[in-house]
């Protein structure tokens, strides 16, 4: 699909975004394999949540369907019945790297594939899947299809990532709820921690803890007020869990996703006299980054209303047209802004002054090479900017010139580039807008609506 773009003189109005991505998969794989039926109010429309749903009906779960509110009737841990057949996991790394902590742990072999994108992605779980005592194969050992044979109970492994990942950690605390005794994962820096939160709130042992110097100490309410000084190297965090235990099913109410409200915010912040309000929006302290930066490069952005729903901060976002400047992004606040790079490299394409973006080589590794896809999208808008092996310098200054750009199959580079087309001068195409349906149904209506009022 194809869509064009126009230059708008405002952006006005009061919306809601799609429900978080990250969590509704989370909340619908703790679903399946807890005691009890989990409901959940605000389920992400987008087709990769629904990809995970439909994996689970194939896996014998019953799913509830009904407007925005899901129902899973849990099996638990080890309910889950073998599938007839491949599983297949669409555009979603982070369903099929999630699910294979899960897979692992069972007692029959499942096969997950993917669509082509996401047979080009590493699959960084088969070694620690592997070291617990699960059969892993894949290709090359990291490309899809993976093969699992699962294995009972599972041994408890202390792994270190060698880079930050929360689809990774994730995956080994989810096998380790199938382990004999306690799993431990070490971070070299936080990544989004929903996978932490929410075992917690379906019974599970957790225990984060910073380590330093060898030494370890408790997490507490420090997360915040760290991750908020993140660049440079800090502490290297630990995340364990106890195995063999169960999970109580729970009520989930998911919060509107940061990372689509990301491009809303961008495009109030560089369309002038915009005045924009996101409701309900979650602003976990390790997805938070986005608005950080944009506010340390001059954009109006305000929390208003904010409370706490199932152990997530949710506020409303606001946001005016702003004039912006440079910044560097880079460090560890990295993996906590890592889908928001496409669209923030679109508000430093109209910044004052020049951005530069490193250490965000997992870039690479995502639904397209996304370092690849913004330069050559930003250079076809006539933007000066330079590609780094971990990242890129953009050339601030605005004067972006409507061109046609591609989406590459991408969901968050056809949004960010739709983002550039309100500012650019003359219309911009994007070439496979559809992918936007991945995560933000109704993404361009959304644009259309706050240029009209
Ligand atoms: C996600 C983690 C990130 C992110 C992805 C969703 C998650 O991936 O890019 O969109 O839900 O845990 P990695 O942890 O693989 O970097």
């Amino acid at each position: 699909m194809r869509v064009r773009i126009s230059p708008v003189r405002k952006l006005r109005g009061v919306i809601s975004v799609p429900g978080d991505k990250s969590i509704s998969h989370r909340a619908a794989l703790l679903g399946a394999i807890a005691e009890g039926t989990t409901e959940i109010e605000g389920f992400a429309p987008g087709r990769d949540p629904r990809t995970t749903l439909e994996v689970l009906e194939r896996l014998g779960v019953e799913v509830e369907r009904e407007g925005k509110v899901v129902r899973i009737h849990g099996l638990g841990l080890r309910g889950l019945k073998p599938p007839d057949g491949p599983l297949w996991a669409g555009n979603s790394g982070t369903l099929m790297k999630l699910i294979s902590g899960i897979l692992a742990g069972q007692n029959f072999t499942s096969v997950l594939e993917g669509d082509e994108s996401l047979s080009r992605r590493p699959m960084r779980v088969v070694e620690p899947l592997r070291l617990m005592g699960a059969e892993v194969s894949a290709l090359d050992d990291l490309y899809p299809p993976l093969k699992i044979r699962g294995h009972f109970p599972l041994n408890p492994i202390r792994y270190a990532l060698p880079v930050p990942s929360a689809t990774v950690k994730s995956a080994i605390l989810l096998a380790g709820l199938y382990a004999e005794g306690r799993t431990s994962v070490e971070e070299p820096a936080p990544s989004r921690d929903h996978t932490e939160r929410m075992l917690e709130a379906f019974g599970a042992e957790v225990e984060r803890r910073w380590i330093r110097q060898g030494r370890s100490e408790d997490l507490g309410e420090e997360l915040d007020r760290r991750l908020r000084r993140a660049e440079g190297g800090g502490p290297r965090v630990q995340v364990s869990v106890e195995g063999t235990g169960k999970l109580e099913a729970s009520k989930v109410v998911v919060p509107g996703d940061i990372s689509s409200a990301a491009f809303l915010l961008v495009a109030g912040a560089i369309v002038p006299k915009s005045h924009i309000r996101i409701k309900d929006v979650g602003l976990n302290p390790t997805r938070r980054a986005v608005v950080d930066v944009l506010r340390r490069m001059g954009a109006e952005v305000r929390t208003e209303e904010g409370r706490m729903i199932c152990g997530e901060p949710i506020v409303d976002l606001v946001v005016r047209g702003s004039e912006l400047k440079g910044t560097r992004i880079a460090g560890s606040v990295i993996p906590n802004l890592i889908d928001e790079i496409p669209v923030l490299a679109v508000a430093a394409a109209c910044a004052d002054g020049e951005t530069v973006i490193r250490d965000a080589e997992e870039l690479r590794a995502k639904e397209t090479d996304r370092i690849r896809a913004v330069v050559e999208n930003l250079r076809r808008m006539g933007v000066k900017v330079g590609e780094l092996r971990d990242g890129m310098v953009i050339g601030g200054g605005g004067n972006l010139r409507g061109a046609t750009v591609e989406s590459f199959g991408d969901h968050r580079i056809a949004m960010a580039f739709a983002v550039a087309g309100l500012v650019a001068e003359g219309e911009t195409v994007i070439e496979g807008a559809e992918w936007a349906d991945i995560s933000f149904p109704g993404f361009f209506r959304t644009l259309e609506d706050l240029s009209r009022r």
